[in-house]
This record gives structure tokens, sequence and C-alpha cells, in this order.
């Protein structure tokens, strides 16, 4: 779990590893070059009267501000890459949903959003229960982007997908975390019930437990891709992030409906030479 201390605004800021950098490079560069499609859906023009907005959605968002630990070094949190990125690109998020189980980071999200400018609301509640409520707020004629970045597999759980996959549009970048499942698979699948039933639901029925180490990780992680095309999204987009002694750390990965979305992700995927795939 990360560290939490307080920043010189009196708010909570995580203390972070410098890898949150690169998912933070990804995010922002993301949101950067969406901004032409974003265009389409928050620009009112005389010809496209009706749009349906083009919303940002963070559901582990963390306080929003973080020190990257044995440094000075202090960086903004997912929620304010992406809120500055899109102002930066000239098409601002029509607004901004976040959420986070921690009530005082929630509220530190929000009002460090609110700082730099968005429209946004919070929800201090877990992730699931989050989506349905955004997703109840949101116009299914958008074109809406979610950021899911847990600490480990616990909460990332498949029925949060679900519920956004109710929208038409939506692209999903999250977080998976390869450090969890190298430390814990066979602990999780030894045991009667583990967080991973709720990542990837009847898994164990799926996959053969037999096996162990890198092969029950690949068909474990392999089910779970299914699950997640089964509700209609490609994986073309997998990076896996690396700590500072090359121990896997989590990948990146990018759900879409949407060749063009596909096409975009890739290319801005690779950064500082991050490209091998594994477990
Ligand atoms: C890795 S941190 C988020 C960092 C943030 N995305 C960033 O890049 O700045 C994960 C956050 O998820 C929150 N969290 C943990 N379980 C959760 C759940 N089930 N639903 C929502 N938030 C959760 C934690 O309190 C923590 O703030």
């Amino acid at each position: 779990m990360p560290k939490y201390e307080i920043d010189d605004d009196g708010l909570p800021r995580s203390v972070v590893g410098e890898w949150a950098l690169e998912k933070h490079e990804r995010l922002q560069k993301y949101v950067d070059i969406t901004r032409a499609a974003r265009r389409k859906f928050t620009v009112h023009t005389s010809l496209r009267k009706y749009v349906g907005g083009a919303a940002y959605i963070d559901l582990f968002a963390g306080p929003g501000r973080a020190r990257i630990r044995d440094s000075n070094r202090v960086i903004d949190g997912s929620p304010i890459v992406a809120t500055k990125a899109a102002l930066a690109s000239g098409v601002p998020f029509s607004k901004v949903y976040l959420a986070d189980a921690d009530e005082r980071l929630c509220d530190a999200a929000v009002r460090r959003v609110k700082a730099v400018g968005g429209t946004v609301t919070g929800y201090a509640a877990s992730a699931e229960a989050a989506a349905q409520h955004v997703v109840a707020k949101l116009n299914p004629d958008g074109l809406h982007f979610a950021f899911l970045d847990p600490c480990n597999l616990e909460g990332l759980t498949l029925a949060t997908i679900k519920t956004l996959s109710t929208l038409p549009r939506i692209d999903i970048l999250l977080h998976l975390s390869v450090a969890d499942l190298q430390r814990n698979l066979d602990r999780y699948s030894a045991a009667p019930h583990s967080p991973l039933d709720e990542v990837a639901p009847d898994w164990r029925s799926a996959v053969d437990l037999k096996q162990s180490g890198k092969a029950l990780r690949a068909a474990y992680v392999s089910y779970w891709r299914s699950k997640t095309q089964e509700l209609g999204f490609t994986h073309r987009g997998v990076e896996l992030v690396t700590g500072s002694n090359k121990q896997r750390l989590y990948w990146l990965v990018f759900l879409s409906r949407s060749e063009f979305a596909n096409d975009l992700w890739d290319k801005i995927r690779h950064i500082s030479g991050q490209r091998q795939l594994g477990l």
C-alpha cells in the first residue's frame, strides 16, 4: 500500500516509486492525442447540436499529488495529470468523475482538480459502486475515458469493467498488477476465496489449477482477457512497466472497441523503450 504524508497545501499526498511517472506519461499522451476525437463530442456547432460530452473517469484516484520515494520531487496524481492534459490540448473533459475508497483522498483529489480548472464530482466509495453512479449520470452518446489504477489486483473487479462497458463509446486504460500475481497467485489459488475471484469470476473452473508459477499466471491472465473480450473490447495494447531493478510491476492494458482509439494508443504506448510482454 502507498504511504501518505501531508503536502504544503495541507492535503494528503502519496509517496510512490518513480515508475508512477511512466504511467502518468502514457495517460498524459493519450489524453493529448485524443483531443480531436474529444472535440467532436464536446464542441457544439450549428450542424451538430446534440453532443454527448467526453468525461474522464478515475475510479482509484488517490489524492491527486505524490512525492517520489527517496526524493523531494513532487508530482501530480492521475486526476490532475489527465485534467491538465485535456485543458492544455484545448479540449477539456466535459466532466471529471473521481472515486477513491478513502474519503480523505477522494476529497483531496476533488479539491485539486477544481483548483486546476476541472469540473468534477467525487465519490468516496469503491470503484465498483462508483462506476454505477457515474454511468447513470453519463450521456451514452458521449465518448468517455476511464483510468483504473488500483494498488494491486484487489478492487479491479470485472463487475466494474462490465458497468463501464454498458457505455457504447468507452475506452479504458487499466493497471493490472503483475507483482501481485507473481507474489500471491499460489496462495490465492490455494485459498477458498481470494481477490482473483472478483477480477475474473469462475477462473477456478476455467483454468487448470495444477499448473504453477508462470503457466498458471499466463492461464489466469488469458482467461481474464477472454472475459473482457466478451464485453466487446480488443486487447491490442499491453505495456509492461518494470521497476528500477527490472522487476515486473504492472501491465498497463488498453481496452477499447474502437479501431481508431487502438491506433492512437499504439502511437503513444511505447515509451522508455519498454516493450516486453511477459509474466
Ligand atoms: C495506486 S493508488 C492511485 C494512484 C493514482 N491513480 C495516481 O496515479 O495518482 C490506488 C488508490 O485506490 C484506492 N483504493 C483501493 N481500493 C479501492 C477500491 N476498491 N475502490 C476505490 N478505490 C480504492 C486507494 O485508497 C488508493 O488511493
